[in-house]
């Protein structure tokens, strides 16, 4: 066996190069991936459990038998410390395998909501405490929150991967997976629905109660989660012009759906506003109060797709741009998700490149912010030109496999022995990354006749944004050059918004209301798109 293949590690997103005969153990250890492994790699300890998702490993041995049982090798599991990769393969780590978690931005415990019951509280104040789940159902992750109905107050909130990830890194991905048939479908609506029960069980645990006193459940996420949380069709929401199933609020059962709440609970689901902006957006617009703020603001939720509203005048505009997994590290060369060891900031300080990781840990890849503060620092430094190559005199620029590469960390400082670069090809990533958003905020400018300067506000959204700094940001030209104070990071505003909506029947009615009020445009079809695209690619 002397052939190397790329292991795809899920939920971190992290790909890495197996050498010849080497175990997902030993390939992930090499890179700073830090799995338990208690019994140090014979297969006795069964903590390095992993699942394979696709590829081919070598067989299951003795030890894996013994660890895993029949049942748990037929459904994929393996060990990671005994199975080698015999392709490429992809494979999904649970949470309880790593020794450190990835960072799911999750706030406001002990927050409180303004109550304006929905439920009829007066018959069910025999079940005391009344509590209700709020849940932000993102691509990437499940942010969720008990609340109190009748106090309004956030008593326990906690975050997950969304474990549909390894059917597809982003939407457009998993639509494929469902589309191959009624078991695709099924298998995403699956996985979500353990995973909210999952979250939904260890809320209670958290806040030392049942699962029988949530009578109401909102699950607010954007079209394509909502479709496949409802199990509704999303072959339409792969092809212009990309049409959801419905965008109406919707009211079930959360037995119907699979959900172990209290007997009779009910889901209520946020309108959608388009095929690819979802009622996540409607929650987020609710948890900043945009649609009352007088001056001319814009709302961003950056992800793989990004969510952009602009409130004008009263009028409010909205698109999406397909903004793809860049900002969350896939397809950069050594990018990884915000975990423990990413680099997270880059700077020069003195003519020398330093760099943070998160956690401070030894780095181990770099996430989107560092992404994006490292190449704000070269084009300060003038190492970089406005097209993105790396300009020839460039100190830390050393010729890589395929390209120019540049050094954030050199061997000396990474576990793994091996340098942590940024590469002409990650640039290009972050370029069509970037210029969609721009070219998405200047379409909705040119519709409400604003310029870029009269913005009095961008309010940034998500858990990218909040990591982001803006002096970076603006550098590399994703948003207009506006004074910073200008700028806000708010976090999960969408969990914030799910809680409105769950507490509140009049937040609920304003949720309806926004969307019937919302002007969306699709930036495909938009005339000034393309050149607005082409337009933001530079720096
Ligand atoms: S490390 Fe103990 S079983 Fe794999």
């Amino acid at each position: 066996m002397d052939r190397e293949f790329t292991i795809e590690l899920q939920p971190l997103g992290r790909r890495i190069r197996a050498g010849a005969g080497q175990s997902v153990l030993a390939t992930a250890q090499s890179v700073g991936v830090e799995l338990q492994a208690v019994c140090g790699g014979v297969g006795t300890c069964g903590q390095c459990k992993v699942r394979c998702v696709s590829g081919n490993l070598t067989e299951p041995t003795l030890e894996e038998f013994e660890q895993l049982g029949e049942a748990g090798i037929r459904v994929g599991s393996r060990l990671a410390c005994q199975a080698v990769p015999l392709s490429d393969v992809q494979m999904e780590i649970p949470a309880e395998s790593l020794t450190s978690l990835q960072r799911v931005q999750i706030e406001g415990g002990g927050q409180c909501v303004p109550v304006d019951p929905v439920l009829p509280l007066q018959e069910l104040v025999s079940r005391r405490p009344i509590l209700g789940l709020a849940i932000d159902l993102g691509t990437t992750k499940l942010a969720g929150y008990l609340v109190d109905l009748e106090s309004g107050r956030t008593i326990a909130a906690s975050g997950r991967m969304n474990p549909q990830i390894v059917y597809g890194e982003d939407v457009i991905s998993r639509i494929a997976f469902a589309n191959k048939g009624e078991d695709g479908r099924r298998q995403l609506r699956e996985k979500v629905i353990e995973a909210l029960n999952a979250l939904a069980t260890e809320l209670c645990i958290e806040a030392h109660i049942s699962v029988d006193h949530i009578f109401e459940a909102v699950i607010a996420g954007n079209t394509a989660m909502h479709h496949f949380f409802l199990g509704l069709p999303v072959g339409q929401l792969g092809t212009a012009p990309y049409l959801p199933a419905t965008v109406e609020p919707l009211y079930q059962s959360a037995e119907g759906l699979g959900l172990r709440l209290a007997p009779n609970a009910k889901v209520y689901t946020p309108p959608n506003i388009a095929g690819y902006v979802g009622g996540d957006h409607v929650a987020m617009l609710l948890g900043i109060d945009l649609n009352r703020r007088p001056q001319p603001t814009l709302m961003i939720d950056i992800g793989t797709n990004t969510e952009l509203t602009l409130c004008a005048d009263g009028r409010l505009f909205s698109c999406s741009c397909a903004s793809g997994p860049a900002f969350e590290g896939a397809h950069i060369q050594q990018g990884m998700r915000a975990a423990p060891g990413a680099i997270e900031r880059v700077r020069f300080e003195a003519g020398e490149i330093q760099y943070y990781t998160i956690d401070r840990q030894p780095p181990t890849g770099i996430c989107g912010s560092g992404i994006l503060d490292a190449i704000a620092a070269l084009l300060d430094a003038n190492l970089l030109d406005e097209r993105g190559n790396f300009r020839k005199q460039a100190s830390g620029l050393h010729a890589g496999k395929h390209d120019n590469e540049f050094v954030l960390a050199g061997p000396e400082q990474t576990e793994s022995g091996s340098s942590i670069v940024l590469t002409r090809q990650d640039i290009s990533e972050i370029q069509f990354a970037k210029a969609a958003i721009r070219a998405g905020i200047e379409v909705l400018l040119k519709l409400a006749n604003l310029a870029g300067e009269s913005l009095q506000s961008i309010v940034i959204a998500g858990a990218f944004g909040s990591y982001l700094d803006m002096r970076s940001a603006v550098r590399v030209g994703l948003f207009p050059d506006i004074p910073l104070e200008r700028f806000r990071q708010v976090g999960n505003a969408a969990g914030l918004g799910a809680r409105f909506v769950l507490a509140s029947s009049t937040a609920r009615r304003e949720a309806e209301q926004i969307v019937e009020r919302i002007q969306y445009v699709e930036l495909t079809n938009h005339p000034a798109f393309h050149e607005q695209f082409v337009k933001a690619l530079s720096f």
